[in-house]
């Protein structure tokens, strides 16, 4: 796509992402941010869909564990959105002419509904959605890890 390729282009010439480029302890920087994001919202999520499975914390409900263990789902997601942005940044086409990249956006979007969802007062099928959302956010990391072993554009 001649416009993504010029968008790109045009991203990797700016002198931020050449400082990110060249200075070579801001990308490991905000990897790290990343990652321990990524294990405040993955760990939640799952206590959250480990208790609407009936699987764990059965000694609390099932709401007093998402108003538990939902923040550090929700809070950290800015925290990922601003942390990726960087990574996007400092590498444009590598994420975004990267098939798998949108198939982690895809996926996140898919958790993201799927964790509101599981959490509406009619909840006859929040244990099918806790596993599909399980999945989503198993398979966000996956994707995650896997943009590095697909060629981007
Ligand atoms: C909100 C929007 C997000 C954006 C824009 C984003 C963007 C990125 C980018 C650009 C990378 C670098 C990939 C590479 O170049 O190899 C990355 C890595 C990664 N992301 Fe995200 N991400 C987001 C959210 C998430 C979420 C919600 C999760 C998991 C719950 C996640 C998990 C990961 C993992 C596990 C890696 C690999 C880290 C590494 O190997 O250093 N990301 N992300």
């Amino acid at each position: 796509m001649h416009a993504l390729d010029s968008f790109c282009t045009w991203l990797e010439a700016t002198s931020v992402s050449r400082t990110l480029q060249t200075v070579e302890w801001i990308i490991p920087a905000v990897q790290t941010v990343h990652i321990l994001a990524v294990a405040s919202v993955v760990t939640s999520a799952l206590m959250v869909d480990l208790r609407l499975l009936g699987l764990g914390l059965r000694d609390q409900s099932v709401q007093a564990v998402a108003r538990r263990y939902l923040p550090f789902v929700w809070w950290p997601l800015p925290v990922l959105l601003a942390s990726g942005a960087t990574l996007i940044v400092a590498e444009p086409a590598r994420a975004l002419e990267n098939p798998v990249f949108w198939l982690k956006m895809g996926l996140l979007a898919a958790a993201i509904v799927g964790t509101l969802a599981s959490q509406r007062p009619l909840r006859r099928s929040a244990r099918l959605l806790a596993v599909l959302s399980l999945a989503a956010w198993v398979g966000i990391v996956f994707a995650g890890r896997w943009i590095a072993y697909v060629q981007g554009g």
